[in-house]
């Protein structure tokens, strides 16, 4: 099933979600608002909003007291996204280039935190003050996660805990508390926010693995933004780290290759192949689907209500995901 499926019952409320993006963006400056109007136009897949307004079905639902909540999610994300590309040194992003590569990094750092500061501004609109710690919370563990990996860069001793930490602080948190925020947001119960949490990390962390094997066997075209880059910038992801710990002489070959500079595309062909042959792909689907059927078993401690199908079909995207 295509994403666009699975929200389809959702579809009047996203595209107010879409309006006030775009309202919310709109900045005085030029240049901010030229750049971030890029990326929000070059599309994405939404799928925090959309966790928020699920999550808040479970609640009272009020599409104009959660859009308080859904808009910043999806802002946040895609501050980080500009920044992420900047740390990253992507050109490309959603099919689009990327801020830094169209601007430059100058421009993207502030873009970034001009971003950052409007989805601030729309949270002041939430009078509840457990929404703005939860989010600042998730907010500094995104930065401590995209620190780490700087510090990990080209540490090929890392263990699988360290790999699994990374990803939660950078990628799966702030998915679990889209879901979290959406059911707050609307009142439902506190063991239903809690729920829905642990579902949200559960699928943040099947998430992050799947975007990490993605970088592996998809293509720039389908990604829309670069493929087998990471461990071309010394990122060392699960694939990786698995065939490097069960194959020793691909493990010294991986680092006599890469060392700090970067190898050229038929070395980093040669590698990826390996790491596939040696099964560093095939071992992180089975750890993604480990995570997802965590984050399925959470969704039976939940009401039955049409949101909880829609929440077992995006896990089930997510193990499927092409892009
Ligand atoms: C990309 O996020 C960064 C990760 C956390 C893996 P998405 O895959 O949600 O990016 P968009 O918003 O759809 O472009
Ligand atoms: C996720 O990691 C980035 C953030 C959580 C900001 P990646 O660096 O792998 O994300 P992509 O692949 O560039 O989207
Ligand atoms: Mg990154
Ligand atoms: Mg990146
Ligand atoms: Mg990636």
């Amino acid at each position: 099933m295509k994403l666009t499926d699975i929200y389809w019952h959702l579809r009047s409320d996203i595209s107010k979600i879409e309006k006030e993006l775009e309202a919310t963006v709109d900045a005085k400056h030029p240049i901010l608002k030229k750049a971030s109007s890029h990326l929000l136009k070059a599309g994405g897949k939404r799928i925090r909003p959309v966790f928020v307004l699920l999550a808040a079905k479970f609640g009272n639902y009020d599409i104009e007291k959660v859009k308080q909540v859904a808009v910043p999610l999806e802002l946040i994300h895609m501050a980080s996204l500009v920044h992420d590309d900047v740390i990253d040194d992507a050109d490309l992003r959603r099919g689009k280039k990327t801020i830094k590569s169209k601007w430059d990094n100058r421009v993207a750092m502030y873009t970034g935190d001009y971003i950052f500061a409007r989805a601030i501004e729309m949270t002041t609109n939430c009078n509840k003050p457990e929404v703005h710690q939860i989010l600042s919370d998730a907010m500094v563990e995104m930065c401590i996660g995209e620190v780490e990996q700087i510090r990990d860069q080209y540490n090929w001793n890392q263990n699988f805990r360290i790999y699994l930490r990374r990803i939660k602080r950078k990628t799966a948190l702030l998915i679990a508390v889209s879901c979290r925020l959406g059911a707050l947001a609307a009142d439902a119960p506190r063991d239903v926010q809690l729920s829905l949490y642990r579902y949200g990390y559960n699928v943040g962390m099947a998430f992050q693995i799947t975007d990490d094997i993605l970088d592996f066997v998809a293509t720039e075209k389908e990604l829309g933004k670069p493929a087998g880059s990471d461990l071309h910038q010394g990122n060392v992801t699960l694939p990786a780290l698995y065939s490097m710990e069960h194959d020793e002489e691909l493990r010294s070959f991986i680092m006599k290759m890469i060392k700090g500079d970067k190898p050229d595309k038929k070395v980093m062909k040669v590698i990826i192949d390996k790491i596939k042959a040696s099964g560093g792909v095939d071992y992180s689907l089975e750890v993604s689907d480990r995570y997802l059927n965590k984050a399925y078993k959470e969704l039976e401690n939940l009401p039955d209500i049409p949101a909880k199908d829609s929440f077992y079909q995006i896990a089930q995207y997510i193990g499927k995901r092409k892009f």
